[in-house]
């Protein structure tokens, strides 16, 4: 196996990321990284491919610090073992060791144990991967791995899917690129029409992937054209050269396809679900693509939403369409993703009966118990779109027997695009810790992790991906923390995002490669840790969302850019006040969507909590928050202290000139500028919006136009 290749030298000789091949910043993967590892004597025990994998990257680490790599146990002192449990005897105290770290049965797929006494670290595993998690944990603990002793300690993924859904293009979209929502350039996958084979960038990738913990991606756009259709036929080997450059990393294939296939590509006259025909032809290209990808992950669909095609169109719902393709899938032992994101996406925004939230819940909810084992429901975290903060979506606690997947955006559609610092993690951590049935009740990682209160396996995690072929992977260097931090997050979803925060920042800083250590943490933290309550501060408030400009693909604000439009996303100022009542009350029953205490929470205007006040209800301006501020001026006040924080944010940043890599302290730089100029924006469009619609000034007296 070649592995990919060793990127940049120390950051402070300045990474090279004028190209690739070389050029491509190594992310959260440096050789500095590796140099506690790298200097040891290790015995890597096992076979199988991703051993192989766990061995070469032990022996590159070696070779490039003056560490020594073995795979044979001889009677030569070592310093770490990596070993799979039933690869023979290991040599004395590491034997001892592996049964202390063993002991409490088996570790699974994908598990590992670490312990460390004698002056020796032992990482055993049951399979391959979990030998593979465990030398990325070496890593990730640095010299502490080699430091005193450590008590044996099980790790194990809380999901069992980790997943990310790329929404390349393999054609250049006239409207949205060659990268749906793509803000780090073009594909690493796909290049005008063709695969670009540049599989050494594709096995850099899968590597980080595997660092943070993330074991499967789909490789196409949701939404499905012409071209990307073929992928599951006629272009299949496209996808198999994929497969093959990320099986090493222990990262499995899923593809995209349309609900249409067997009438645009099987040329049949019907894709109907109950269509023997039809159910013939997806077993036999089913069956197909497991003969070309014998670990293919399955399928991905979007189907019934914005107009991609689906069951309603033949009379039959999303039960009947997922368990046509989970029935071919199923002998392959593979699964659907089926994306609950269906509403109307045609609404008259005269119609206030139609809620846009209630949808996924209304289509999916009655179906629960009819889908098959192998169908995993992929909800979208919240009820409308990735907006910056909404409630957890109903769904979630309405289908106890239907495995469910949590889906994220990566990407920062709607967080700045990559061109704003918005570290997402907080926002993930908050979803996935929620306790829909109450407090101290089960959360959404325990429905994702499938020890939910229904009897359902879980479907885990989901995220649109964001990285493309910029140098920097994510266009942001600082993206790169949301997706370390999204693997981080669904291998365990009980980790401290700032915690997570560090880990990615020793990771991708080594205190060897920068000037002044405790400086880069500081300042890294001062400008990340609370980047999302930042954006939020100066973009849509209390919860109502959108607010973002169509004309420039929701970069940027634009108040009513999609008020009076068909999409659903609507926040009803007017001159008394602004929000969505979704009241059962007096609204459109969207609150009763929720389990208690939920239910009577988001009912009740005085429990409501703030954040989401105007996703549940209209108010008057002078409502009085729970904080005690009027809507009116809360509005004027985050807008304000929002713009003030980018503009600390931008001045911290200063300090780290000279002191990181030129390249990226430029880059992000250069986005920072950018920040402040669209913050300012958001701030005075927003302020001055509401200004003119309520006609109540700001009672500190500051400009607003
Ligand atoms: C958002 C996004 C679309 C995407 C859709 C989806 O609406 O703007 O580009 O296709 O989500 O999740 O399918």
């Amino acid at each position: 196996m070649s592995l990919p290749p060793a990127t940049t030298g120390p950051a402070t000789a300045g990474h090279d990321t004028t190209g690739h091949g070389g050029g491509v910043h190594a992310a959260w993967l440096p050789p500095e990284a590796f140099a506690p590892l790298g200097s040891r004597r290790v015995l890597v025990r096992g076979d199988g491919m991703l051993v192989d994998t766990v061995f070469d990257e032990v022996e590159r680490a070696c070779a490039g610090h003056g560490g020594r790599a073995d795979r044979t146990a001889g009677d030569r002192e070592v310093d770490l073992v990596l070993a799979l449990r039933d690869a023979g005897p290991l040599p004395a105290p590491a034997a001892a060791l592996a049964r202390a770290a063993g002991a409490g049965g088996p570790l699974g797929a994908e598990g590992f144990a670490l312990a460390r006494a004698e002056g020796v670290t032992v990482v055993l595993a049951d399979a391959p991967a979990g030998l593979l998690y465990g030398l990325f944990h070496v890593v990730r603990l640095g010299a502490a791995a080699f430091e005193g002793d450590h008590p044996a300690r099980r790790h194990a993924p809380a999901m069992a899917r980790r997943m990310l859904d790329h929404w390349d293009n393999v054609d250049v979209h006239p409207v949205m690129g060659q990268v749906e929502r793509g803000y780090a350039g073009g594909s690493i996958f796909w290049r005008a029409g063709a695969a670009r084979r540049d599989l050494d960038r594709v096995r850099a990738y899968g590597r980080l992937l595997a660092a943070c913990g993330v074991n499967a991606i789909s490789v196409n756009n949701v939404n499905v054209h012409a071209t990307e259709a073929r992928l599951l036929t006629g272009r299949l080997g496209d996808v198999a050269e994929l497969a093959d450059a990320l099986r090493p990393y222990g990262v499995r294939v899923h593809l995209s396809v349309t609900f249409a296939a067997p009438v645009v590509l099987g040329g049949l006259p019907t894709a109907d679900p109950l269509d023997p025909a039809v159910r013939a032809w997806w077993a036999a290209a089913t069956r197909q693509v497991y003969e070309r990808i014998p670990d293919f992950g399955g399928y991905v669909v979007k189907a019934d939403s914005e107009g991609q095609p689906g069951p309603f169109t033949y009379g039959r719902d999303h039960a009947d369409g997922a368990n046509l393709l989970a029935e071919a899938l199923a002998p392959f032992g593979g699964v659907v993703h089926w994306r609950a994101f269906v509403y109307n996406h045609r609404q008259d925004w005269r119609d206030r009966s139609t809620d846009r939230a209630r949808a996924a819940y209304d289509h999916f909810a009655p179906l629960d118990g009819r889908f098959r084992d192998n169908v995993v429901v992929q909800a979208k975290f919240g009820p409308i779109d990735f907006q910056p903060r909404e409630p957890v979506s109903p769904v979630l606690a309405a289908m106890p027997a239907t495995r469910l997947a949590v889906e994220f955006q990566v990407t920062q559609e709607y967080t700045g695009q990559q061109q704003h610092v918005c570290y997402l993690a907080p926002c993930w951590s908050e979803v996935l810790t929620f306790a829909p049935w109450g407090p101290g009740g089960p959360t959404v990682a325990d429905v994702a992790a499938g020890s939910g209160p229904g009897p359902a396996t879980g479907g885990g995690l989901a995220a649109v991906a964001n990285v493309g072929d910029d140098p920097f992977w994510t266009g942001h260097p600082l993206a790169q923390a949301n997706l370390y931090a999204y693997g981080r997050l669904a291998w365990d979803p009980g980790l401290d995002p700032i915690a997570v925060l560090d880990e990615w920042i020793d990771l991708t800083f080594p205190a060897s490669t920068v000037g002044d250590p405790a400086l880069v943490r500081e300042t890294l933290h001062a400008v990340m840790d609370d980047s999302w309550r930042t954006y939020e501060r100066y973009t849509a408030p209390l919860g109502v969302g959108f607010m973002v400009s169509p004309a420039r693909h929701h970069y940027g604000p634009d108040v009513d850019g999609y008020e009076y439009s068909r999409w659903g996303t609507y926040h009803f100022a007017d001159r008394d006040g602004v929000g969505v009542d979704r009241t059962r009350a007096t609204g459109t029953g969207f609150t009763g969507q929720y389990p208690q205490p939920w239910s009577q929470v988001y009912e009740s205007l005085s429990d409501c909590p703030d954040e989401l006040l105007l996703f549940f209800h209209h108010v008057p301006y002078g409502h009085v928050l729970r904080s005690g501020s009027t809507v009116i001026q809360h509005i004027y006040d985050t807008h304000f202290a929002g713009v003030q924080q980018v503009a600390q944010m931008r001045q911290r940043w200063r300090r780290l000139a000279g002191v990181i890599d030129p390249a990226v302290h430029a880059r992000v730089a250069e986005r920072l500028d950018e920040q402040l100029r669209c913050a300012i924006e958001w701030r005075d469009q927003v302020n001055t919006y509401f200004f003119r619609k309520s006609g109540v000034p700001d009672v500190r007296g500051r400009a607003i136009h």
